[in-house]
């Protein structure tokens, strides 16, 4: 197949607010995504990036828009798309061992009969690094934070899909595990020749992970395009407040947080407007997103 392997067209999910608002909380958003290609979804808190991860799996129904893998039209939950939660400890079962846990989804999605299942899980606990011998029977709460993080990417692997969905999988994690974590996603990745949609509102991981990323503002994509460009030259200025928000490396040059954005209903036209240095009378319109050369769209009046 030379296309795309999977497709989000328009996505669009609204939520109901108490007292009766709509927020869009993932308002238009298309992607592609190529085998073997990890496109990194990055935004602040709120953004849209869970509703938009839950979506692609079929977890959460589009309000509008489609989806298509491997050139046809999906709806449902599919064996090929899978995702590793954003909370490893909500997302396994208390009561089961992790055993059992890796088990489900080879004895549901893959048919496979018990004796085959535990094999198969013993496999995946080890490649993802829980010996099996010493892991199969435990339960969640004898593991650590990132040993379950394993235990996500190992379930999520067990159907044996072609897609994954990675929700904010090394964001509750040390900072000495998160690489390790970081290097087991990449060769599992490259092994399985897996694309990937790599959630994360760490920009710092971005690089390390993924070809290219996809910048979230309240559910609007306000920039996409290859890492290097959008990493090194953000032409939206919230990407630009996002990458200058990033932890450095020596504390002493820790760089200030992003601001918060204000209160959801406020000016007409740009999302950003509120929060925009550069903000000015032509963002009265919403801007569209435009093609700025080399595979690269900025949302933005004012960018070059
Ligand atoms: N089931 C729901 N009902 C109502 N509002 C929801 C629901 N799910 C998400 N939202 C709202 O939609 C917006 C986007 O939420 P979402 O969880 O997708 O953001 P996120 O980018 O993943 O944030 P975080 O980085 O904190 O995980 C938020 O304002 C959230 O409160
Ligand atoms: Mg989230």
């Amino acid at each position: 197949m030379t296309g795309p392997l999977f497709q989000a067209h328009h996505l669009s999910r609204g939520f109901r607010l108490p007292g009766g608002r709509r927020l869009m909380a993932v308002d238009d958003v298309s992607f592609r995504l190529h085998q073997g290609e990890t496109l990194a979804l990055v935004g602040e808190s709120g953004s849209g990036k869970t509703t938009l991860g839950r979506m692609v799996v079929g977890l959460t129904a589009p309000q509008s828009g489609s989806l298509t893998f491997a050139g046809s039209a999906i709806r449902a939950p599919r064996r090929e798309v899978q995702m590793v939660f954003q909370d490893s400890a909500a997302a396994l079962n208390p009561r089961h061992s992790i055993g059992e846990s890796v088990m489900v989804p080879l004895v549901w999605a893959l048919g496979l009969r018990r004796p085959a299942a535990e094999a198969q899980a013993r496999a995946l606990l080890d490649r993802v690094g829980l010996a099996a011998d010493h892991f199969f029977a435990r339960l969640p709460h004898e593991l650590s934070g990132g040993q379950r993080q394993r235990v996500g990417i190992a379930r999520a692997l067990a159907p044996n899909p072609s897609v994954l969905v990675a929700d904010e999988p090394v964001s509750a994690l040390d900072v000495s595990v998160r690489a390790q974590i970081l290097l087991l996603f990449r060769e599992l990745r490259d092994e399985r020749g897996l694309a990937a949609l790599f959630i994360t509102h760490d920009l710092g991981v971005v690089r390390s992970v993924a070809q290219r990323v996809l910048v979230l503002y309240r559910g609007q994509v306000v920039e996409q395009g290859p890492v290097a460009a959008v990493m090194d030259r953000p032409r939206h200025p919230y990407s630009q407040a996002l990458r200058a928000a990033t932890p450095v490396p020596n504390p002493d040059r820790q760089r200030p947080p992003v601001p918060r954005p204000p209160d959801l209903g406020d000016l007409p036209g740009c999302a950003f407007r509120a929060r925009c240095p550069g903000a000015h009378a032509a963002c009265a319109v919403p801007p569209t997103l435009r093609a700025v050369g080399g595979d690269h769209d900025v949302a933005c009046h004012l960018a070059a």
